[in-house]
Order: structure tokens, then sequence, then C-alpha cells
């Protein structure tokens, strides 16, 4: 049992030696990021294929897929890209066949698309909207794993964008906070299945980051003096801060982490 023990031991120290001398630690992977031609998905997508992953961004508008993959491209990095709506089967499954045809192997899912259309009281929330938050946030999410685990490698690692709203729900956006709090259970029970395959599910809460969707929150002077007051380091997130967690739990330094959640947000009250 120790020489089994030993054996293991060593060759786990090879494998995080291999990752420190030099290599980049995402050198050997794939990754599919969702709504990754702006803000915290394109700094995801960004960081993934700066740590060498090479990297498929997809969002909505085919303009915005062009550009994100002509500004990556420059930077030397490899990417390339497809129009994904995450509601739509078929987009999702042009997703997953042009990773594979690009690249040969799919081993990080970073699921990030949300949307928000309803602002004001929680009962207030029209079934149309309800349905709709549900359906992109959660829906989708749930749908895009199913359909790519099983073409997913050995120590894979899925990860989903929650939101701090998981924990406490904002009071003017209710239906996006529970929205998030499924992710935490979509988590756990994807974590769950997927350990006998050797593949991960972890996923990330966000406090207040600065990007286009979180505008209305951030807008104002008194508003980023409200965030000063209740955020511990005082300032906004930015995307890069959600990034550099994502890379982590990508990557076989994250090895015996899943079914998790963690809270990325400054300080900022979110449970114990
Ligand atoms: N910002 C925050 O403070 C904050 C806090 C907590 C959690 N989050 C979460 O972080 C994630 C990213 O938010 P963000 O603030 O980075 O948003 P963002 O800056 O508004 O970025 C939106 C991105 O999503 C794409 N997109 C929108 N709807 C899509 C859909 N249905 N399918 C595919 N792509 C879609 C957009 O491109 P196209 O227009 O081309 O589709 C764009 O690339 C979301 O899950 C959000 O809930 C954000």
């Amino acid at each position: 049992m120790f020489r089994n023990l030993k054996t293991l031991l060593v060759t786990n120290n090879r494998r995080i030696m291999s990752t420190t001398s030099g290599q980049k630690r995402l050198a050997d992977k794939v990754a599919i990021v969702t709504a990754s031609t702006d803000g915290i998905g394109l700094a995801i997508a960004t960081r993934l294929a700066e740590d060498g992953a090479r990297v498929v961004v997809s969002s909505r508008k085919e303009a915005n897929v062009e550009k994100t993959v002509r500004s990556l491209r420059a930077k030397g990095l490899q990417v390339t890209g497809v129009v994904c709506h995450v509601g739509n089967k078929e987009h999702r499954q042009r997703l997953l066949q042009t990773t594979l045809r690009e690249f040969g192997q799919v081993d990080v899912l970073v699921s990030n698309a949300a949307v928000n259309p309803a602002f004001g009281a929680f009962l207030d929330t029209s079934e149309e909207e309800f349905e709709k938050i549900l359906s992109v946030n959660v829906t989708s999410a749930f749908l895009l794993t199913k359909e790519i685990v099983p073409e997913m490698r050995a120590h894979g690692s899925i990860v989903y964008i929650s939101s701090i709203g998981a924990y406490q729900p904002f009071p003017l956006i209710g239906a996006y906070s529970v929205s998030k709090t499924a992710l935490l259970g979509l988590t756990k029970a994807v974590a769950n299945q997927c350990a006998a395959l050797s593949i991960r599910a972890n996923c990330i809460c966000p406090g207040i980051i600065r990007t286009k969707f979180s505008d209305a929150l951030t807008g104002s002077e008194a508003a980023m003096e409200e965030i000063e007051r209740v955020v511990p380091m005082q300032r906004i997130g930015a995307p890069e801060d959600i990034a550099g967690i994502v890379a982590f739990l990508a990557s076989d330094d994250s090895r015996y982490l899943t079914g998790e959640s963690i809270v990325v947000a400054g300080g900022h009250y979110s449970r114990l």
C-alpha cells in the first residue's frame, strides 16, 4: 500500500514539476467559452489562451465573434470563433462541432452566458421574463453540459459563472438571482455524476464587476460610493479578477476540487 502511495506521489510530483518547468499550464487543453466577445467572457477567453489553451470564442453576433478572433490572434493567441446563442440547439451543436473540427478535442467548458430582462420587485416579474431568464441562464447551461460531456477528455473541467446574488438575491433582480442560485445546484449535480469520468465541475460567483452588463448598477457616482461602502476592498472588480480564477479551475492545479462555488467579490458579504 505504501509503495502504491509512493508511486502516486511521485507521479503527481512529476505532473506538478512539468507545469512549473516552463511549459504553460494549459498548453495541452482546448477550451470553449460562451458569451466571450465582451466583458468577463472575453477576459476569460484571453487568459485561458495566454496560459496556452486553444480557445473557441462565441456569442450571438457574427461581427463580435470576428472582431474578437482577429484581436486575439493579433496577440499571437490560438483561437477560433463561432456564432452561438446558447439558447439555440443548432448553435450549440455547431459550437461543439467547430471545436472538434478545428482543435480535435475539448477539455474545458466555461458556461458564462446570462440575460437579465427584468428589473423591479421580484413578484412583478412576468411569466415570460421568468421563463426567459431560467431558459438562457440555467437550461442552456444544462443542455450545453449534457451535449459536451460525452466528447470531453478525462481531466476535463467545467466552470459555471454564477453570481454573488446566488447567495443573497439582489432586490431589483430577483429572478436573475434565482437563476444564479440554480447554478449552484447544477454544479453539484454535474460534479457528482462526472467525477467518475475524471471531469470536474465548479462555479464562480462574481461580485460587482465592471462590464456593460453591470452598467445599470454602477453607472452613477452614488452607485460607486455604495460599492466602496459594501465592498471591503473598496473597489469594483475587473473582468480579469474573474479570469485568473477560471484559469486555476481549468488547470490541473485544482485537480481535487469539484462541486464547489468560489465567491470572487473583494470581500463583499455572501455567506459564512
Ligand atoms: N458584471 C457583473 O457585475 C457580474 C456579476 C456577477 C455575475 N456576472 C455574470 O458574468 C457573466 C458575464 O457577464 P458580463 O458582465 O461579462 O456581461 P457583458 O459584458 O454584458 O457581456 C456579454 C457577452 O455575452 C454575449 N451574449 C449575450 N447574450 C448571449 C447569449 N444568449 N448567448 C451567447 N452569448 C451571449 C455578448 O455578445 P453578443 O451580443 O454578440 O451575443 C457579450 O459577448 C454572466 O453570466 C453574468 O450573469 C456578472
